[in-house]
């Protein structure tokens, strides 16, 4: 994914411009560069890194156009460099474009456009948006038309593009197809964008653009959304639903240890409102539909869970919870599933799984699933994404997501996957009102644990330091702490870049064992799932099996637990024992989950680790 904005208004655009792609630096970070119809002449300055190092550039040559657009760029065709980097200009340097996705089919076009004598600079994909328009502005086409023609050719690819031509100073043109595009509408002017945050600071009203669909935003502040046939598209103007506060870090040093700090109050949020006095769960997306009530209790079988990253392993939890039902259950990556022989029947319910909503894999599977009729309830955090539109679900409600590393999403995903697990259990009569009692009363309880735990972040994020030059770590868990395991796992290789594995804890005796030495770390989840006793001991036999070869190990155990701190094989003990406060099965997949975030952020502040936005990555892979 990347980002893109256009300002056109009264003011000076290069302000709005920077503070945009700022605000969208974690979308996407190899290169940026900003374009400004300067005196009815295009302008454009780009770099490769940081956005900062772009804005200096740009600063210095005091542009005072009304009307630009900029880009800050994740590459997915050609280098990430300087010649790649966007705006890309058509042969006259009469029309700037920027765009977020991938354009599938433009080889062809490519080499159609330059037999007709169009000359490019880039290996990138996206100019050919701009030698297009160009084409089409010199058959004699508005702006508009020309933007038009040129979605409706390139329309088997993901992009929200934006376009600005010096000969029509007066509007900015964009369109969407599978990459989100919104409006936005401030006093001082108007903005298109990848996303609200880069116009939030200076208006809450927007308008979302749907697929398909063409936006217009003109200096007189009026604004039209149109299809890409050119028919008018009745939209409404919304309120963001967010505050700025929550896009600024505030007192953190980074947007990761403000998002691990607010998960006390993202499980307060996701918990309000979701029990009813007979306590029974309310999920809008089974509350307001009957006809899924009636799926549940005649057809729903089994479950199977889609996701990428984080968000399937936030899966590996919930789907645990629902075979505690009798749900048979699985997770699947959702890019493995696109490209699967795999066809759903009615009776498998698909949970796909989201923060952004707008993960490429995700949204091709749900492609295929659509196909098969199949019966999906999603869990998306951003409100108005791309997922959040297809047909049934849940918001998760963690709040905005900055930091290309999650972790409020993770604890939300699997709150939200065990109220609608329990409201589904209730529905087919699988649980009575004490068992969701009894949930409601823990779920209650976690708050408080996991605020426990994050007050003592500073403590891990030591440890984590301490760690930062071990070469090679191995999360262990088992059952419900096995996505905590991959969760860990994750978060250290993502912002510390140290080589970490995720196991189960009976795995290790199959050949990972060869691993153990004094230059690997091994991180134990050692915490009960009360309903199967059998889990903790069988993962402190496992540690024992370690720790008799040497091994180094520091172990995530309960409060009160005695038998751990008297693990000692072969005069080797733990190095160390994270406690957190004792709670049921699924949630010790969020409990344990807490202290390793705090690890890595604090393995990667040691070593230095641009922590919001570590190399090579997004915060939605907006690509296949
Ligand atoms: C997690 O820290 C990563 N940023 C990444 O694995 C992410 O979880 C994955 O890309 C899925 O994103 P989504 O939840 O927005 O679909
Ligand atoms: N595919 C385009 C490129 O590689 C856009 C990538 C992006 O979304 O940043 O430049």
């Amino acid at each position: 994914m990347c980002g893109i904005i256009g300002y056109i208004g009264p003011r000076t655009a290069v302000p709005f411009l920077l503070e945009g792609l700022r605000r969208m630096e974690y979308r996407g970070y190899d290169s940026a560069g900003v374009a400004v119809n300067e005196g009815n002449e295009l302008v454009l300055v780009k770099r490769k890194g940081p956005v900062e190092i772009t804005a200096a550039a740009v600063i210095d040559k005091e542009l005072k156009g009304t009307c630009g657009i900029a880009h800050t760029r994740w590459a997915t065709h050609g280098k990430p460099n300087q010649r790649n980097a966007h705006p890309h200009a058509d042969c006259s340097g009469q029309i700037a474009v920027v765009h977020n996705g991938m354009l599938a089919n433009y080889k062809a076009i490519k080499e159609d456009l330059e037999r007709r004598g169009h000359r490019f600079r880039s290996d990138t994909d996206t100019e050919v948006i701009s030698h297009l328009v160009e084409q089409f502005r010199s058959d004699g086409d508005s702006l508009v038309t020309a933007v038009q023609k040129t979605a409706l050719l390139i329309r088997e690819s993901a992009f929200a593009f934006a376009v600005i031509d010096s000969t029509a100073p007066d509007e900015i043109v964009a369109a969407r197809l599978g990459s989100d595009l919104f409006i936005g509408l401030a006093n001082g002017g108007l903005f298109v964008a990848s996303d609200t945050r880069a116009f939030r600071a200076h208006t809450d009203k927007y308008v979302y653009v749907k697929d398909g669909h063409v936006a217009v935003i003109r200096r007189d502040a009026s604004h039209q959304v149109l299809t890409f046939e050119n028919e008018e598209v009745l939209h409404a103007v919304e309120d963001l639903w967010y505050e700025l506060g929550e896009i600024e870090k505030g007192k953190h040093p980074t947007f990761m240890h403000k998002e691990i700090h607010e998960q006390g109050e993202v499980i307060r949020r996701v918990l309000e409102g979701r029990f009813t006095e007979q306590y029974a769960i309310h999920i809008g997306g089974i509350a307001r539909r009957p006809e899924f009530q009636h799926y549940i209790t005649t057809q729903l079988r089994r479950v199977l869970i889609l996701g990428c990253g984080t968000s399937k392993f936030a899966g590996l939890a919930i789907a645990r919870y629902f075979e505690e039902f009798g749900y048979p259950s699985e997770v699947i990556d959702a890019a493995e599933f696109a490209t699967s022989y795999r066809h759903v029947t009615p009776e498998t319910l698909v949970v796909p799984i989201s923060q952004s909503g707008t993960t490429a894999d995700v949204l091709e599977a749900m492609e295929r699933l659509l196909k098969d009729s199949a019966v999906t309830f999603s869990l998306v955090n951003v409100p108005g994404s791309t997922l959040s539109l297809y047909g049934n679900g849940v918001y998760t409600r963690a709040g905005l997501e900055t930091a290309v590393a999650s972790t409020k999403a993770y604890t939300a995903q699997i709150l939200s996957g065990c109220l609608l697990t329990l409201a589904i259990a209730r529905s087919a009569g699988r649980v009575t009102a004490l068992d969701v009692q009894e949930f409601g009363e823990a779920a209650r309880r976690l708050t408080e644990a996991a605020e426990a735990i994050l007050k003592r972040g500073p403590s891990y994020e030591a440890l984590g330091s301490s760690l930062a030059k071990i070469s090679r770590m191995v999360f262990l868990g088992r059952g419900y702490t096995l996505a905590a395991a991959h969760e860990g796992a994750l978060k250290m290789l993502e912002v510390a870049y140290i080589s970490a594995l995720e196991k189960s804890a009976a795995e290790m005796k199959h050949g990972p064992l060869a691993l153990v030495d004094k230059r690997t770390v091994v991180i134990a989840m050692c915490l009960p799932d009360p309903k199967v006793p059998l889990t903790y001991d069988r993962t402190i036999d496992n540690v024992g099996q370690i720790l008799s070869r040497g091994g180094r190990v520091i172990a995530i155990a309960e409060e009160g637990d005695e038998r751990i701190a008297e693990l000692e094989y072969s005069g080797t003990r733990l190095e160390r024992i994270i406690r957190v406060p004792a709670t049921i099965g699924p949630f010790s997949a969020i409990t344990a989950v807490l202290p390793l975030q705090l690890l890595a952020h604090g393995a990667a502040a040691a070593l230095g680790r641009n922590i919001d936005q570590p190399r090579h990555l997004a915060k939605s892979v907006t690509v296949k």
